[in-house]
């Protein structure tokens, strides 16, 4: 658990290896675009970049219960380092990083679809959101993420004070909009979508439960280092 330490030494260098990673990604995709001969270049662009995103919004998503199931399996297992989520604290430095990579393939997404399917028609947008649920969803979706991406800013974070907390509940709505988007899209559901459908859940599930338990006070050493960690992260 000494590991630990060393982690959160390192979270800023942890933090440009996951930039580098997505970086890379893109590239990897971009260059298969161009490189290889694809049947269908749009669908696999837009596949490819959805699946970024939604595993990135995964990932960001899961920070919070992943740091306090572990603080809990410390708690049991009765280690001396690691039983507060302030412990965790490198894995909570990722968070932005990983919410923003979100945004960024998902708005790539969009312009794949604005360039191919409807040559950046605003005509033809405003009749295919009309049309297409799952365009009007996906939309909704980005609106979304534009405001918790531009709120991420420091200095926004720093005006909105405590509504920034209220302002970024939205990011359960957005998990919400980016399955039904999902869903409907894929028609019949496969182990994909059933993947993401399951882990969203049983992160909701163990979101509901964390704030319903929360304010009971029953949790009081698992949350100690809350407070040293919110004063860290500014
Ligand atoms: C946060 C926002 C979004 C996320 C995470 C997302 C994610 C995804 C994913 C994962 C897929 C692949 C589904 C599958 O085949 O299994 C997909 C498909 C698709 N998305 Fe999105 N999407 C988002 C927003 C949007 C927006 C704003 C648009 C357009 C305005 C859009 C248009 C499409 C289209 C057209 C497809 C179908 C591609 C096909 O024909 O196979 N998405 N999206």
């Amino acid at each position: 658990m000494q590991r630990l330490v060393f982690f959160n030494q390192y979270r800023k260098i942890l933090n440009r290896i996951l930039w580098a990673l997505a970086f890379l990604i893109l590239l990897l995709i971009a260059t298969s675009y161009w490189l290889i001969e694809l049947v269908n270049p749009f669908e696999f662009l837009i596949v490819q970049l959805g699946r970024a995103s939604i595993i990135c919004f995964l990932l960001c998503y899961a920070i919070s219960p992943v740091a306090r199931l572990m603080a809990r399996l410390c708690i049991i297992l009765r280690y001396q380092f690691g039983k507060r989520v302030a412990d965790w604290s490198f894995l909570y430095y990722q968070r932005r990083m990983l919410g923003l990579n979100s945004f960024y393939f998902a708005f790539c997404h969009m312009l794949v679809y604005l360039y191919f399917e409807i040559d950046l028609s605003v005509e033809e947008f405003y009749l295919e959101i009309q049309e297409r649920t799952f365009i009007a969803i996906g939309s909704l979706a980005i609106f979304i993420g534009l405001v918790l991406a531009i709120s991420s800013h420091n200095s926004i974070r720093r005006k909105l004070k405590r509504n920034w907390k209220k302002l970024h509940k939205l990011t359960h709505l957005l998990g919400a909009l980016i399955i039904v988007h999902v869903v409907l899209v894929a028609k019949n559901l496969e182990f994909e979508e059933y993947a993401y459908l399951i882990t969203i859940s049983c992160l909701a599930f163990e979101r509901t439960y964390h704030i319903l338990i929360a304010g009971s006070g029953s949790n009081k050493l698992l949350f100690k280092g809350r407070r040293k960690r919110q004063k860290y992260r500014k």
